[in-house]
């Protein structure tokens, strides 16, 4: 008979409990599929006095996540208090080099230090599991690092922000504001504590990163990832991407190049009819393009204490079964410097909507600016206002919102082409720009 796994948890929030409280009451399920029993014998949090409702009774308080992460009764050391530096930090790397595993959902941690760290679990023989990370309940970690590690992939990209999904849903369906929107997800737990970290697309970013290490067999690096948010997406922008057959979503996309590897994160029309453009609410969804594969598309819930707590049990569970994956699918000494490509050289098609000068000419005008860096036109709307005014007297010349969707082209050629529209004084204000990304 195997000893219990005994777990030590540092991190009593709402996913901390969750874990506490899941490892309970699926006790028996869990020892019959990893063939060990699984125990939580110390935990740790910021305030021991807090009410919680969780029953703590023959579990060990630790005085400190370090004093924990070094307890020898502990063999499994589970983070859960988030933060891209310390206490964390020191924590983690103090379990790994008394030779214990770790369990994480710190995506900030792991995208600035995951190397070091693997390299520490690689050394001293623990795991080191942090698919909660990444999509919460979506195993889309193991689904690269083990599932697919004989498939090459070649793009792999998603919806990795449940807090931005839920905001640009509600926006469409029920025509609210962003800020309304925003306040609810923070409501409802999804958003972050600082939440422009959701929305400004950091946290997007900082997932990306981590896959695309997993996907390409590159070192993870946040710091090469084009980052944009949601929040100049305006509702005439849904709507015009509604009735053009397109969906607005915030995409995390990393894809191999000619000219290196492509990190982005951005606001991004997807045609209604793909997957990732059904994907609502506070789902998340990560599509990865394998050579040789049609596409395969996992979606589930990206955010909240269940959802990730989910991911954080089955990690414990592959320490309690004795598997030891390499953090990043391979030694961290193999993988490979990741080789940028400028966000100048990405192409791709380009919705582009400009407030424009309602008088003869200007269509001509945009035109031509667009020919001269040779961009192709798909279509090209401009809405006309009502010809006469309230009192039945001629409108005034005023700016008209005229929408353009163009064909592949370069995003440098883009800039310069509004670059020269502007020059021309055809439109008013600062164009906006959203890329399209075909399936
Ligand atoms: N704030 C994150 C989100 C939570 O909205 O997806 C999970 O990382």
């Amino acid at each position: 008979m195997v000893a219990p796994l005994r777990v030590g948890i540092a991190g009593l929030g709402t996913v901390g409990a969750e874990v506490v409280r899941l490892i309970e009451e699926q006790s028996r399920m869990l020892s019959e599929r990893s063939g060990r029993g699984v125990r939580v014998v110390a935990v740790t949090a910021r305030s021991k006095a807090k009410k919680r409702s969780l029953d703590l009774r023959g579990i060990d308080w630790a005085k400190s996540p370090l004093a924990l992460a070094s307890d020898p009764n502990v063999d499994c050391f589970v983070e859960l208090m988030g933060g891209s530096g310390e206490p964390a930090l020191s924590a983690i790397e103090a379990a790994l080099k008394s030779g214990k595993s770790v369990v994480t959902a710190n995506k900030a941690l792991i995208a600035r230090h995951g190397l070091r760290l693997a390299k520490a679990a690689e050394k001293h023989g623990g795991a080191l599991n942090f698919e909660a990370a990444v999509g919460a309940a979506i195993p889309v970690i193991k689904t690269l690092r083990e599932g697919l590690c004989g498939t090459g992939v070649n793009r792999v990209y998603g919806i990795l922000n449940g807090t931005c999904n839920y905001i640009l849903t509600r926006m469409e369906h029920e025509g609210l504001s962003f800020a309304e929107c925003l306040k609810d997800a923070q409501r409802l737990g999804y958003a972050e504590a600082n939440p422009s970290f959701d929305v400004d697309g950091h946290d997007t970013a900082q997932k990306l990163a981590i896959l695309a290490s997993l996907a390409f067999g590159t070192k993870v690096a946040q710091s090469a990832v084009y980052v944009e948010g949601i929040s100049s997406i305006a509702p005439e922008d849904l709507r015009a991407a509604e009735e053009l057959g397109y969906r607005v979503k915030l995409l995390g996309v990393a894809v191999r190049t000619a000219k290196g590897i492509e990190q982005r994160v951005h606001p991004t029309m997807v045609p209604k009819s793909s997957s990732i453009a059904q994907v609502m609410g506070v789902t998340n969804a990560v599509t990865i393009d394998g050579e040789g594969i049609p596409a395969i598309t996992l979606v589930g819930p990206g955010a909240g204490g269940a959802a990730t707590a989910s991911a954080v049990v089955a990690d414990i569970a592959d320490v309690a079964r004795g598997i030891r994956a390499k953090p990043f699918g391979r030694p961290v000494e193999r993988l490979r410097d990741i080789t940028k490509a400028p966000m100048e050289r990405h192409e791709g098609g380009y919705y582009i909507r400009l407030m424009a000068r309602d008088l003869a000419g200007t269509a001509a005008t945009i035109a031509t600016r667009l020919a001269e860096q040779k961009i192709s036109l798909e279509s090209i709307v401009q809405r006309h206002p009502e010809g006469v005014d309230a009192n039945g007297a001629a409108k005034k010349p005023s700016p008209v919102p005229v929408i353009l969707i163009t064909y592949a082209t370069s995003e440098d050629a883009v800039y310069r082409a509004l670059e020269a529209v502007q020059r021309d004084k055809v439109i008013s204000g600062r164009p906006q720009v959203i890329r399209i990304e075909k399936n």
